[in-house]
């Protein structure tokens, strides 16, 4: 059944509030739920409740159980006709946590008993109106054996606990804010605690806590920083206060996502919580900075103001990846950050935008909603925001904001109601801006700058194109932001920033004051989520990758100069590198650039990324160009990549930018000393592989070990596989190595490695290492004869009978067959087809597969 954002109506009945009691048991969990249901509005409908998978072995409505007669199942769902307008409705059911392989509900993972509601998980748990508009307020209370299960938590603040008969104990927890019952969590099991505290700005005290397994907990500390960080955050940028006495974060092992902002109780895949330096990357660090603050920031957007429904999820999760990316680029380096954030944008959504599965920042329809937690929601829905940050300002925004969390408070609002908050409370007019909520694909900029001596004018043309996207032919023309600067050639100077404000098909802007022509600095700090296409001379990019002051636009000058000699040299032109190599040796050399900076400008662009500026996709010949310039690259300079990955060791490990970004740059160094074929190569990698004493460096050097078919690869592999065995985390990595290398066995690799003993399908984490990024390697991916695709397809099919939501993610990959040639094409919609012809196949993976198809 495919749902409607138009058929959206107003809840029937509404659920004031509700009391679950919970006799938690790994294989039988007793469920019994008592709903305070009024009628809402002036209407004869029954009560209808949400079930997934649940039968109702009693029913009573204001205390009275009712005869069969009395209720009727509608497919899974439960109704009650009834006659009044407020009721007492209890239901009991028993369901198996144990045997929950979808991980969506109440599940079991590595001894502990967790949730996961959202999207529509807590129907799973017990009958209820599973959708965001109906808000309540619970109680919850648990029992458990004490033994298995000494901790016990949910949302919102303890109210009392003790001890039974026959080895269980209990507690109660009440949530005094009203949610939504995707919002819902408890966690029970044997976990540690790292507590500590945080004061508020009005002085209120919140204890927080970590919870996960004991051996874990020394490696807890970061996160707590970071959770510490995010709270005075929010309150120093947005005003924003936490709201209860406790703050609970639960690490897990077993996860379908990253993490979950239940109410006061967190609940985090575990690669989002632990980390040291031995087992962490720096990236690593940063990923649990950025979703402990995602997650923290939701409590105010999400939480205490929450979406209508689901069309409107970009509501939260746009919203909240700008704020947490606001937060890390404060935290860190904001020109990085800005870098890291527009790579991710291009490689997941833009990719998205443009294939098969395109659909709008707020969609009109969906058939699984699981399917929809998309890059497009998520990442260009941040980008949404940032662009009304940028037209508005900083405080105006926040203007805009404060209003919006006034107005909003405690309700189910929608994408339009921030908009108009943002006009009301920012004073700007947004109409022409709202097309960014409805339009899918990703508007292309045209522009062409031209001189008239006469005047001395430059004179700058915008024109835009949104390409066609399924079931939207035509576009109509987006407002945007687009911050220019325009260099004097002479001097490599300009007159400060322009923010043009695109609104037109097409748009001419004159700047006068230059006798000569300037070159063009566009899209400043990715200024609005783009493509351009401009006829920047490889000399004007060239120009831009030394002198430009903007680093987004440095950064990207450099991209766009390596990009054009690798899609010329893929299309069989001669191509000119030497601009490249020069413009890499002047970077590194320049000692106004921190090293984080130098690594991200010098590295070059992925496979995939050169494949996406391609109408047709040729995996082995991008490789083949992208290798031959890396080696050229690595020979070239080789001296400098010596000097570069010596200057770089450090003495003595720290997690300060600079030590943060010297890692970078080693790593980067030792890529390019290995490019360069030197003998060497091979036992300077594994040196630092051995002598590392963190885990970006270690991993670093066995990514380079991997992709070559050097003396040490195995040996590196195989020291890793021993010092980590007992570690998932790190087993992960290992795993992922191997799936993203650049070596000419990768397809046996993977397929060997998808029998290795620590493989398991039960682990979300595991098999993304593994198969999710394996479809990541275009070349691996795409290598002969269609092998890879069955294989992913394999893992479809076998995954979608356990854990439907994690098998429909690996769908996309060979959703883009329209892109590749037919052969390629032709065996990728096979296994699409043969997908599709698995009897009992899930919608998630349905829906993905039909729109694939289509
Ligand atoms: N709201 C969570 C977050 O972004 C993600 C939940 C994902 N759930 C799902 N069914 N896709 O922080
Ligand atoms: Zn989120």
């Amino acid at each position: 059944a495919i749902i409607r954002r138009s058929d959206y109506r107003a809840p029937l009945w509404l659920v004031p509030d509700v009391a679950l009691d919970f006799a938690l048991d790994a294989d039988a969990t007793q469920v019994r739920a008592t709903l305070a249901v009024t009628r809402n509005g002036d209407h004869d409908q029954p009560l209808r409740l949400d079930g997934e998978g649940l039968v109702p072995l009693s029913i009573t409505v204001d205390g009275i159980a009712l005869t069969p007669d009395q209720w009727s199942m509608d497919g899974s769902a439960l109704v009650i006709p009834l006659s009044g307008n407020a009721h007492a409705v209890e239901t009991l059911v028993t369901i198996a946590p144990a045997a929950n392989t979808q991980l969506m509900g109440l599940y079991a993972s590595g001894g502990l008993l967790c949730t996961q509601c959202e999207a529509e998980g807590f129907r799973r748990i017990t009958f209820f109106p599973d959708r965001p508009d109906v808000l309540s307020r619970y109680s919850v209370r648990m029992t458990a054996d004490k033994a298995l299960y000494p901790v016990l938590l949910a949302n919102g603040d303890p109210v009392a606990s003790g001890d039974l008969e026959d080895g269980r104990h209990w507690a109660q927890w009440n949530d005094p804010f009203p949610k939504p019952c995707y919002l819902f969590a408890l966690v029970a099991g044997d976990l540690a605690c790292n507590a500590d505290g945080f004061t508020t700005m009005s002085g209120r005290k919140v204890s927080l806590g970590i919870w996960v397994k004991a051996a874990d907990l020394p490696r807890t500390a970061h996160a707590m920083k970071a959770l510490k960080d995010s709270m005075a955050w929010d309150e120093r940028v947005y005003g924003r206060e936490y709201d209860l006495a406790a703050f609970n974060i639960v690490a897990v092992a077993d996860f379908n996502f990253g993490a979950m902002e239940n109410k006061g109780l967190n609940i985090f895949n575990s690669r989002y919580i632990l980390a040291d330096p031995e087992t962490a990357t720096d990236m690593d660090y940063d990923a649990v900075e950025g979703v402990v603050a995602h997650e923290y920031f939701h409590n105010w957007s999400g939480n205490r103001v929450t979406c209508r429904d689901w069309f409107q999820l970009s509501l939260k999760e746009g919203f909240t990846v700008f704020r947490d990316q606001s937060f890390s680029a404060d935290m860190g380096s904001p020109a990085v950050k800005r870098i890291d954030d527009v790579r991710i944008l291009r490689a997941a959504q833009f990719q998205e935008d443009s294939g098969p599965l395109a659909h709008p920042v707020r969609p009109e329809s969906y058939m699984e909603i699981s399917n929809f937690y998309t890059a497009t929601i998520y990442n260009k829905g941040a980008e949404v925001i940032r662009m009304m940050h940028t037209l508005l300002g900083p405080e105006r925004f926040r203007a805009g904001s404060d209003l919006y969390f006034d107005r909003h408070d405690g309700q189910a609002a929608t994408c339009e109601d921030f908009v108009k908050a943002m006009e009301d409370g920012g004073g700007i007019d947004l109409t022409q801006f709202r097309l960014w909520y409805s339009q899918a694909g990703t508007p292309r900029i045209n522009a062409t700058l031209t001189h008239d001596a006469a005047t001395g004018e430059a004179i700058l043309t915008l024109s835009q194109a949104v390409p066609p996207t399924p079931g939207q032919p035509d576009k109509k023309p987006m407002a945007m932001p687009i911050r220019i600067a325009l260099f004097d050639r002479a001097s490599a100077r300009h007159h400060g920033d322009a923010l043009l404000h695109l609104t037109q098909a097409e748009q001419s802007f004159r700047f006068p004051g230059f006798s000569a022509p300037p070159v063009l600095s566009i899209n400043r700090g990715f200024s609005a989520p783009v493509v351009i296409d401009s006829d920047r001379s490889q000399a004007d990019l060239a120009f831009l990758s030394a002198h430009d002051d903007d680093p987004f636009a440095r950064y990207e000058a450099m991209q766009q100069l390596m990009v054009n000699v690798l899609v010329g040299t893929v299309a069989g032109q001669a191509m000119d590198d030497t601009p490249v190599i020069a413009a890499i040796r002047d970077t590194i050399a320049d000692s106004k650039l921190d090293d984080a900076f130098i690594a991200e400008a010098i590295r070059l662009p992925s496979e995939s990324y050169i494949g996406d500026q391609m109408l047709l996709v040729d995996p082995d010949a991008i490789h083949l160009a992208r290798d031959r310039l890396q080696a050229k690259i690595g020979a070239t300079l080789e001296q400098e990549w010596r000097a570069l990955h010596a200057r770089t060791e450090a003495n003595g490990f720290s997690l300060s930018s600079a030590a943060k970004g010297a890692r970078k740059l080693r790593n980067t160094a030792l890529l390019y000393l290995s490019a360069s074929g030197a003998k060497d190569a091979d036992a300077i990698a594994f040196a630092q592989f051995d002598r590392a004493d963190n885990m970006t460096e270690r991993q670093g050097a066995l990514a380079v070990l991997a992709s070559g078919i050097g003396d040490h690869r195995e040996a590196a592999l195989d020291i890793f596989y021993n010092r980590y065995a007992d570690d998932a985390l790190v087993l992960d990595k290992w795993f992922q190595t191997q799936a993203l290398a650049f070596h000419p066995d990768t397809l046996a690799i993977v397929d060997a490695l998808g029998r290795h003993k620590d493989f398991t399908l039960s682990n979300p984490n595991r098999v993304r290492s593994l198969y999710g990024a394996f479809a990541a390697n275009q070349w691996g991916f795409h290598q002969g004869d269609g092998a890879g695709y069955r294989m992913v397809a394999d893992i479809v099919i076998a995954l979608d009978s356990l854990n439907p939501q994690t098998a429909a993610r690996l769908v996309p990959p060979l959703g883009r067959w329209r892109r590749f040639d037919a052969v390629r094409g032709g065996a990728m919609r096979a296994e699409l087809e043969r997908i599709l012809a698995t009897p009992g196949l899930s919608k998630d993976v349905t829906e993905q597969v039909v729109k694939s198809l289509e």
